[in-house]
């Protein structure tokens, strides 16, 4: 059995269809509410929320290979509670800023959640992904609305990597021999600009979405009033004000270990061009 955790999520939802179409299974996804998840034909949606670790047990049983998304609970507990279960191999979804950025906070905690996985006794392998392309969906009730998208270093270029390309790894991972206690650096295939991503938005929907460059301080006055001036800044400085070879670096992690190419930023927003009209 392969627990699939934030089942719903970008990475998530794209993982469940890609093991589903490979045949791996059997197949279980996690979430709060299984009345609203939508899983492929024979995946078992389980409740549990990672907030209350006894709550995971029932999802947990019989499960061999986990997929995991972390820091939104007691990760040391979930990993205890998966190892007791009988899980064999954990895929733990990390981040690319424990390479690029380990003075941030939010680098720091996903370091410790991969040396808590490392010392648990269990097989693991480590994703740590750079920016994903689904980020850009923080515009769209600005792109719905026919308003301008305000973002700041519009002339940044990231690696932005497409969610299902986190998945197609993790799915190997999960399903092929080889991928235990390996770290794996995930980006797209090319840099592109917040404005670019604008522009695929645009071509994606037929019509011109308006963009305009915002301060640092605009960015982050906006920012902080969701998720705090601490975070907001870590975000601002991964997102073009203290960025570094190692972030910008293209990697060719996905063909390396998937065989196939990975995708651009314009493929995503084609896909998801629905989400913006
Ligand atoms: N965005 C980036 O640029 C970036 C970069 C590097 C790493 N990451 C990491 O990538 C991971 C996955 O991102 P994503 O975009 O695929 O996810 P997402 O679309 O943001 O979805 C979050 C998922 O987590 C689940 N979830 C949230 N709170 C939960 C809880 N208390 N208990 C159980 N499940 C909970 C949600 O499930 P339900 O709502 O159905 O319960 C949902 O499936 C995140 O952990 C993030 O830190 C993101």
């Amino acid at each position: 059995m392969i627990l699939v955790t934030g089942a719903t999520g970008n990475i998530g939802r794209a993982l469940l269809k890609e093991l589903h179409a490979h045949g791996a299974g059997p197949l279980r996804g996690l979430t709060r509410d299984a009345g609203r998840a939508v899983f492929p034909e024979g995946v078992e949606a389980v409740e549990g929320d990672f907030a209350e670790t006894s709550s995971l047990k029932p999802a947990l049983e019989g499960v061999r290979s986990l997929f995991l998304v972390s820091r939104l609970g007691s990760d040391a507990d979930i990993l205890e509670a998966a190892r007791q279960a009988g899980v064999e191999h954990v895929v733990l979804v990390s981040s690319i800023t424990v390479q690029t950025h380990p003075h941030l906070a939010p680098a720091a905690e996903n370091l410790a959640v991969e040396q808590l996985l490392q010392a648990s006794g269990m097989a693991w392998t480590i994703l740590r992904p750079t920016q994903f392309a689904s980020n850009a969906l923080m515009w769209a009730a600005a792109v719905r609305g026919h308003e301008t998208v305000h973002a700041p270093y519009a002339g940044t270029a990231l690696p932005t990597v497409h969610p299902a390309d986190i998945a197609a790894v993790a799915r190997v991972a999960l399903t092929e021999p080889g991928h235990r206690g390996r770290t794996y650096a995930l980006t797209g295939p090319e840099p592109v600009t917040a404005r670019q991503q604008v522009e695929a938005i645009s071509a994606a929907l037929g019509r011109e979405v308006p963009f305009a460059e915002i301060s640092r301080e605009q960015a982050h006055a906006q920012m902080a009033a969701v998720f705090g001036p601490e975070a907001a800044d870590a975000v601002l400085d991964v997102t073009g004000g203290d960025v570094n070879d190692e972030l910008l670096r293209v990697r060719d992690t996905m063909s390396q270990v998937t065989g196939a190419a990975a995708r651009p930023f314009r493929q995503w927003a084609s896909e998801n061009a629905a989400a913006f009209r």
